[in-house]
């Protein structure tokens, strides 16, 4: 009786959503999705395109000049082939632990991140004795690079109700037998002092806010501070004032900026060409029937317009609400044997002062048992990125998909039981996306 009113509801649900909700509009054409004009949304993108100075605070340490360094394959807020370096070790009690970088001759210790930066301001002429490039000390042996992801569409993303993703993970759970329990995992939300969300954001759902995001990736990948991340990695041979980002006369700061212009873009178009294709369709189907879009869920549906997330710091827009996307992924955490070991930096990420606020939370949270864990990748936008999986080791599709363990070896023996022409249309089918 239950089975069958939950499947009574599951089809109601479904035909109000065919009814009742509008698909999120798709492009790499850099124009709005309509949550602002597109004059506003491209003078956002000149502030993620903008090429940052030691005037404007660059550094410290860092790993790239702006944002779309990183983000920007096809156009900016796509992905691209740029990885970054994170690493850590075990402790004697078999926990991880985040590495301590000497710079400066040792007068400095880096320590609570995992990311090691990949470049330094200093040595210059201002500070031209001032030694402060990170390396990895040879005691780090836990070590991974993590690839650049796709920003565009994520409005849609931070729009998904936290309850979906958690009944997301319970259905999985339930009709796979156990064998596929996607992982919600609860995060800060720096803008909202001491409250949460589920995280959707990074290889790791280490956010669930794009605004913490991107206050989050001006530090560290830029090493520009912010009302939200106010204090720098370190103060060697930094000589601008902080915040190093401050707002403008609209009132908005850059962090401001960056996360209105990930809001306000287009989802990742399909290929036209091929997504017509028989054989496309075809793959489609059988990535449906082997158990593939268990993890890579093909539709997702936001919130409602007027609805308050983000802790109560953001409503929904209008061009926001009620919008289904094709994402092909359900933004949780899996074990597919891939997982890199890096449990996430909470100081990194949430701040040191937010995180000392958080910690006692923190500790009651699954953090620990997500360190061999990995985000299922949304598929969108996938046949812009050659190089695959969150290392980018991968190089083909087929060899990405045998990379599948764990949670996913039964779906992937599937796929290997194929005829290899069903195989070859399951790989036309991501082609297509
Ligand atoms: C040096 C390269 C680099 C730069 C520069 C960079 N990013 Fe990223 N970005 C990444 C990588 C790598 C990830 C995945 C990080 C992870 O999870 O380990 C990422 C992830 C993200 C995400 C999460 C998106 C998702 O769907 O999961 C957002 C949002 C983001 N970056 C915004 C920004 C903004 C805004 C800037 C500029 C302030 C920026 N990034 C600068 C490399 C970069
Ligand atoms: C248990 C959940 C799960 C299942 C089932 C699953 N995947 Fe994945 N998929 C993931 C995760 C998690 C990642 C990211 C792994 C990593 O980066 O280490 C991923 C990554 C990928 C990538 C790389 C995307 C990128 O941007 O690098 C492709 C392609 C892919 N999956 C295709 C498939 C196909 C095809 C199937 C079915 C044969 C499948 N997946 C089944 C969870 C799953």
């Amino acid at each position: 009786m239950r089975i069958l009113i939950a499947a009574v509801a599951l089809s109601f649900a479904l035909a109000f959503t065919a009814a009742q909700f509008a698909d999120a509009p798709t492009g790499f054409d850099n124009k709005t999705n309509g949550m602002v004009d597109d004059a506003t949304h491209q003078a956002d993108q000149t502030k993620f395109d903008e090429t940052e100075q030691l005037s404007d605070g660059l550094g410290p340490l860092y790993n790239a000049q702006s944002c779309r360094e990183c983000h920007q394959n096809p156009v900016s807020g796509a992905a691209s082939q740029v990885t970054e370096l994170r690493v850590g070790h075990l402790g004697p009690d078999g926990h991880f632990r985040t590495p301590d970088i000497p710079i400066a001759h040792g007068a400095e210790v880096i320590s609570g991140r995992s990311l090691v930066n990949d470049r330094a301001i200093c040595p210059n002429a201002a500070f031209p004795a001032e030694e402060i490039q990170e390396r990895v000390p040879e005691t780090e042996t836990i070590r991974t690079f993590r690839i650049s992801v796709n920003l565009l569409g994520d409005g849609f993303v931070e729009a998904i109700p936290d309850q979906t993703l958690i009944e997301l993970s319970k259905q999985q759970c339930k009709s796979s037998h156990r064998k596929i329990c996607g992982q919600v995992l609860y995060v800060p939300i720096v803008e909202a002092p001491g409250q949460m969300g589920v995280g959707r954001f990074g290889w790791k759902d280490v956010h669930t806010s794009l605004l913490s995001f991107a206050a989050d990736a001006y530090l560290n990948e830029m090493g520009v501070t912010s009302r939200l991340q106010p204090d720098e990695v370190t103060k060697l041979c930094n000589t601008v004032s902080e915040p190093n980002d401050t707002p403008g006369p609209d009132g908005l700061s850059d962090i401001d900026h960056f996360a209105r212009f990930i809001r306000a873009t287009k989802a990742p178009a399909r290929d036209a060409e091929l997504a017509k294709s028989a054989a496309a369709n075809k793959g489609q189907a059988l990535f449906d029937k082997i158990g593939c879009a268990t993890c890579h869920v093909a539709t997702l549906t936001t919130a409602p317009a007027g609805t308050k997330i983000n802790g109560g710091t953001f409503t929904i827009p209008a061009a926001l609400g009620s919008v289904t996307f094709h994402p092909y992924g359900d933004f949780l955490m899996h074990d597919v044997g891939t997982g890199d070991g890096i449990l996430q930096a909470t100081p990194e990420h949430y701040g040191r002062r937010v995180f000392q606020r958080m910690a006692g939370y923190l500790s009651k949270q699954d953090f620990e048992s997500s360190r061999n864990k990995i985000r299922t990748a949304p598929l969108w936008g996938v046949r812009m990125r050659p190089r695959l999986m969150h290392d980018g080791a991968s190089l083909t599709f087929v060899d990405a998909i045998a990379r599948h363990q764990g949670e996913a070896s039964h779906v992937t023996q599937k796929f290997e039981k194929l005829k290899r022409s069903e195989q070859e249309e399951i790989i036309e089918f991501l082609k297509s996306l």
